[in-house]
């Protein structure tokens, strides 16, 4: 695939689904700012994976703005990086349908988001929400990505979309990049009321959860009533799972090391800790919670850069589509 800068290639994407949190931000988000120098970087707001779980029309319609006034506001250029918006680039959906036929049903069933979720929504467990790993699949082989920048719930989609492109390139010779997930220390971030879960943020539990777009109040408020032990020693240990939690989180803001965090700490209380670790998220979010207002106030400009970029988006997607549809033996017009 042409490549003009001979920089590797990276994909990602968020669902405009709720609102995000700092697991989203610290397990994702934050990592692709570091990478837009390196790379070629595609950042896509999936709505099209939303739709497997119900939304209201118009919250998808206000948060997949909402998520591109983020991905900016976090430090993302949409100069520099080809965001867009996945329903504005039709060859997604176009190759999901033809890996959907290179994707067994046995693969799919495996898929712990898919368990998962059809678990929480027992009266709507949809063909969309079953083959969504295969439209994940397009996503990231459509582009011949290098790499998947994510946070560790992805991962086995990720090596099921390698099995997929291993798979058509078997059949086929050579179509597909083979790429590798990008997951770094952020990438579990855990429920503050149960930290041996994924922050969610579909949690029903408000406290369980920091929203980026949460007040400093209500920052610190959450993480004086984050779940931890009695032991009252900040130190990461088995067990500890709420601590352990605080730490990563605590690391990822300040870039500080464990042996410094728990230095840092020594002969004090959680609750110091934990209002550190508060202070410390309030700051880092204000500032992007400030650009994120004035962005969400400029909806022409979040408009211009949908349609800018899913020019250029469409037009790398469209040249993997038309060689995998010739491939496949579709005639071309
Ligand atoms: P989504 O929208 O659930 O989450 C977006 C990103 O945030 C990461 N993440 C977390 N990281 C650390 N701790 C957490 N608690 C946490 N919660 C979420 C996710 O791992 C993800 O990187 N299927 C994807 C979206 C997607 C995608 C893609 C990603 C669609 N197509 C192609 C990469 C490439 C999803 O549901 O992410």
């Amino acid at each position: 695939m042409e490549n003009t800068q001979n920089k590797k290639r990276i994909f990602s994407g968020v669902q405009p689904s709720g609102n995000l949190t700092i697991g989203n931000y610290l397990g994702a988000i934050k990592n692709w700012t570091t990478l837009q120098d390196d790379y070629e970087c595609l950042y896509c707001v999936v709505d099209q994976h939303a739709i497997t779980v119900r939304q209201t029309p118009a919250d998808l319609r206000r948060r997949t703005y909402e998520i591109m006034a983020i991905y900016i506001a976090c430090g993302l250029d949409p100069e520099k990086n080809i965001m867009y918006v996945q329903s504005h680039v039709p060859a997604h959906t176009q190759l999901s349908w033809v890996l959907n036929c290179y994707t067994m049903f046995g693969e799919l069933s495996r898929m712990t988001q898919f368990k998962d979720k059809s678990s929480k929504n027992a009266d709507n467990i949809n063909a969309g929400l079953f083959t969504y790993p295969t439209l994940m699949a397009s996503d990231i082989l459509l582009y011949q990505a290098d790499l998947v920048p994510v946070g560790e719930d992805q991962r086995q989609h990720i090596e099921l979309t390698r099995d997929i492109a291993a798979r058509f390139n078997s059949v086929y010779g050579d179509t597909f990049k083979i790429p590798e997930p990008y997951i770094t220390k952020g990438a579990k971030i855990n429920s503050l009321a149960e930290p041996t879960k994924k922050m969610s943020k579909s949690d029903p539990n408000a406290n369980a959860y920091v929203s980026l777009l949460d007040n400093k109040d209500e920052i610190i408020k959450k993480f004086r009533r984050a779940v931890t032990d009695s032991d009252a020693v900040v130190c990461r240990a088995e067990g500890k799972d709420g601590i352990n939690n605080l730490m990563t989180i605590y690391s990822c803001f300040t870039g500080k090391t464990d042996e410094e965090i728990v230095k840092e700490f020594e002969g004090k209380g959680y609750g110091d800790f934990k209002l550190a670790v508060g202070q410390v998220c309030a700051d880092s979010l204000a500032p992007i919670q400030e650009e994120f207002e004035r962005l969400m106030k400029d909806k022409a400009y979040l408009e211009q850069i949908f349609k800018a970029n899913s020019e250029k988006a469409a037009y790398l997607a469209r040249k993997t589509l038309s060689k995998v549809y010739r491939k496949v033996g579709f005639v071309q017009i």
